[in-house]
């Protein structure tokens, strides 16, 4: 009887680090994150040198940890995945520098995993979900609309084409006082707010020609423009707070769903198959959006799926997953690889 090989994923490619070890049949056998949120605190967004400094000074103790949550040792661990792009390239070296060191003291395969890739393929973890199958993967550094084809196959078929969604989360929720990271902090506002009080554009709502980008720089732009205006007059009492959370919150599903939209009718037309839309990423813990998005895709026949809010923010067991889908298709990486800070999923349709 052949046991199930174990990966252990490290992530360290924005202000999470995050350690796991899983194994080839899907079972988590430990998870262990420090969050940084705290020390960026005071900057009120991520500095890169910092986080760096912060994954190098954890990574030892939080492999440590994932090693006695899973009761094993290095010598049990099949393959070394980390996080080799795209990301903040200080932290991506730390966690890429470690894996390899690991990998080749061990003379174990050393796996480099597209941190993009590891959010889209977290949901087959959790769900058989054969490919193809469309994907909305949002986050605080990207914002994209994919058909994903294979693990290594996988067409942009839109993205932002300025901020990502997450920041104009952030951003916003700045304006507003509330601390980083700011998503979280805008959708329990917006809870009983008036999705209307604000009108924000609606980015290509009107342009035949632009089906599947993004743009957020406006909304971001007219929101702030808005909170200028309002705070001439004295300061936000709650209830206001919340209108202005909840027509933010407002604006930016309405534009996921409308460009979602024309994907799910694209794939209906292109790729009939398709019968999962998958959102991923940081920005997919919103219960607001996920069941907006369970309703769009059910006018399609369409099965949305999203992993548990834990698991859509940054974390190891992505990463670790995602390694084990290489490893199963024998895609090792040579300790020559050099971490990515930009490394795009695919094409873009044309
Ligand atoms: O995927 P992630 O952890 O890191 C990146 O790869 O960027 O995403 C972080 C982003 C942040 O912008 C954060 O504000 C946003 O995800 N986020 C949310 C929520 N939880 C996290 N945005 C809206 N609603 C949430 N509940
Ligand atoms: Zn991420």
């Amino acid at each position: 009887l052949k046991t199930p090989r174990i990966v252990l994923g490290i992530e360290t490619s924005c202000d999470e680090t995050g350690v796991a070890l899983v194994d080839e049949e899907g079972r988590v056998l430990s998870h262990a994150l420090y969050s940084q949120v705290d020390e960026h605190q005071a900057y009120k967004g991520v500095v890169p040198e910092n986080a760096a400094r912060a994954h190098l000074h954890h990574l030892d103790v939080l492999v440590k940890q994932a090693l006695d949550e899973a009761n094993l040792s290095l010598c049990d661990v099949d393959a070394l995945a980390a996080t080799g792009g795209p990301g903040l390239i200080g932290g991506v070296m730390v966690g890429v520098t470690y894996a390899k060191a690991l990998a080749f003291s061990l003379q174990k395969p050393f796996l480099a995993v597209n941190h993009l890739a590891a959010h889209v393929l977290m949901i087959r973890l959790l769900h058989p979900v054969a490919f193809p199958f469309l994907t909305l993967l949002v986050s605080g550094g990207h914002c994209q609309l994919l058909c994903v084809r294979g693990l290594e196959d996988i067409l942009v078929l839109g993205e932002t084409l300025d901020d990502a969604v997450g920041e104009c989360f952030d951003k916003c929720a700045r304006l507003l006082g509330f601390p980083y990271p700011g998503g979280p902090a805008i959708e329990k506002a917006a809870i009983g707010g008036n999705p209307q009080a604000l009108s924000l554009p609606r980015p290509f709502a009107r342009d035949p020609h632009i089906q599947f980008d993004f743009s957020f720089s406006g909304m971001k732009a007219a929101f702030r423009r808005a909170v200028e205006i309002r705070l001439d007059q004295g300061p936000f009492p709650p209830s206001e707070i919340s209108d202005y959370a909840a027509s933010l919150q407002e604006a930016i599903i309405q534009a996921l769903l409308s460009r979602s939209r024309h994907a799910l009718e694209w794939a209906q037309q292109t790729i009939p198959a398709i019968n999962h839309f998958i959102i991923a990423g940081g920005v997919a813990a919103n219960q607001a959006l996920r069941s907006r998005f369970e309703q769009l895709t059910k006018e399609y026949g369409v099965t949305c799926l999203a992993p548990p809010p834990s698991l859509c923010t940054d974390n190891g067991v992505m990463i670790a997953w995602a390694g084990i889908e290489k490893l199963k298709k024998g895609q090792l990486d040579s300790l020559d690889f050099k971490p990515r800070p930009r490394w795009p999923l695919g094409e873009k349709i044309r």
